[in-house]
């Protein structure tokens, strides 16, 4: 029913000028500014194009902040569906854009924008990344025979404690952006336009320390430096082997890719009372610096064939494992790009909080998979509890202002 109200609010420029200039990523911003007041602040007019080759939120640098929703399908038809999944693109080409919501009398109906970020829209490095699970695949759509060749669902790994109300789903949503109020907006506008169409499963909020603390890596929950060594996303060649998926896919499904996002728990009061000097063993890095142990710098590569015995870098250390280095195992690399997250006390009076853990990959098994079996057993473990999550497949980005993020899969 939103569904329609929203074709109902465009069709009658209900949302003004603003919104419909807002399609155009970009050259909106520039010209909407004109009409409102400057931002207070030049970041909020920062904007990354929703339309392309490949979906944003993948490649570019993170954003302090995240939600990540998981969804299930609860429409009754395929259509339904279809138009549900529509309408999460066309709010995403708008909101990733910016535009002037409208703030004034608009008679009885309910109000078309939630007004938490005032009268301006503006686009703050928002990004909203779409995803489908393994179950988008079962009976009820009939897209059984289109599900992408790799995509299953995640399975249980050794040390998990997974929570069955926080894994999996139908539908991923991942919305990245500066700052929180940009993401409950947008959260609430594509929850509204959806509802009955996609139904809540799990949410989690993620966090980055600000990035005017110091340079390098932000820093995970643990104290480290997280997000120091990663594929260089500038490299189109590296991210056409490590990332997007190519020949393997049905055609629909080309220039895509596989979401690994695991929901971390860190037992960080056990993890305060260890030693600095355990702690480095354990993960392999220097905690004050981020560099490889032995090394100077944060970009130092650990050299570990000057330390085959594990000497300096264990062994065992988590990023010795998850990436050895030898030419075996770089086909293994995966992007990651993770959050930080905080919940609640749980009922024995300890912080829930850890990692959002989000690696992107051409393929699971080969990738994915082979860093988290590498892992098992790790030191570490001990002091991580994976409670969640789910394995998705991101579909290639909405080619033009008339397409949407997986819209080749419905026709
Ligand atoms: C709460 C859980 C985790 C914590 C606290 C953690 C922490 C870290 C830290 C501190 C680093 C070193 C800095 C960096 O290069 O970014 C690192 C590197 C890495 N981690 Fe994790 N990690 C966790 C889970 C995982 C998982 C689940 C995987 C994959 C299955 C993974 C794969 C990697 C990889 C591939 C590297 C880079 C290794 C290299 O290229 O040298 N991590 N992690």
């Amino acid at each position: 029913m939103s569904v329609r109200r929203r074709e109902l609010l465009v069709g009658g420029a209900a949302l003004g000028a603003g919104a419909l200039a807002a399609r155009i990523p970009g050259v909106a911003t520039a010209g909407a500014a004109e009409a409102t007041d400057a931002p207070a602040d030049a970041s909020l007019t920062a904007a990354i194009p929703f339309e392309g080759a490949h979906q944003a939120g993948i490649l570019d640098a993170r954003p302090n902040r995240a939600i990540v929703v998981s969804f299930d399908a609860i429409s009754a038809s395929r259509g339904e569906l279809a138009a549900g999944l529509r309408t999460v693109s066309d709010r995403a080409r708008a909101l990733t854009a910016g535009y002037d919501a409208l703030f004034g009398p608009t008679g009885e109906g309910p109000t078309p924008d939630s007004g938490i970020v005032g009268p301006r829209v503006d686009p703050d490095a928002l990004t909203i990344t779409i995803g489908f699970g393994a179950s988008l695949f079962d009976r009820r759509f009939g897209l059984a025979a289109r599900r992408p060749i790799g995509l299953k669902p995640m399975p249980t790994f050794p040390d998990d404690a997974l929570v069955d109300a926080e894994c999996h789903g139908d539908v991923l949503v991942q919305l990245c952006a500066n700052t929180e109020e940009t993401l409950l907006h947008a959260l609430r506008d594509i929850s509204r336009e959806t509802r009955g169409v996609l139904g809540p499963r799990w949410k989690v909020e993620g966090f980055l320390p600000s990035p005017r603390r110091e340079s390098g890596a932000g820093r995970n929950l643990l104290g480290f430096k997280d997000g120091t060594a990663n594929p260089d996303v500038a490299d189109e060649g590296t991210m056409a082997e490590l990332v997007w998926t190519g020949s393997e896919e049905p055609a629909w499904a080309r220039g895509g890719t596989y979401a690994a996002v695991r929901i971390i728990r860190n037992r960080v009061e056990f993890w305060d009372r260890v030693s600095l000097a355990e702690q480095e063993l354990m993960i392999g890095r220097d905690k004050a610096k981020g560099a490889p142990l032995g090394k100077d710098a944060e970009m130092d590569d650990p050299d570990y064939a000057s330390d085959p015995d594990g000497k300096r870098i264990p062994l065992d250390a988590h990023i010795r494992l998850a990436r050895p280095r030898t030419p075996a195992d770089e086909g293994s690399r995966i992007l990651r790009r993770p959050y930080n997250y905080s919940r609640a006390y749980d009922e024995a009076d300890q912080l829930d909080m850890g990692l959002l853990f989000i690696s992107f990959q051409r393929d699971l098994e080969a990738q994915f998979e082979a860093v988290q079996n590498r892992l098992a057993g790790e030191p570490l473990v001990d002091y991580i509890v994976p409670t969640g999550g789910g394995y998705f497949f991101l579909p290639p980005g909405a080619r033009g202002s008339q397409d949407w993020v997986g819209s080749a899969l419905f026709v």
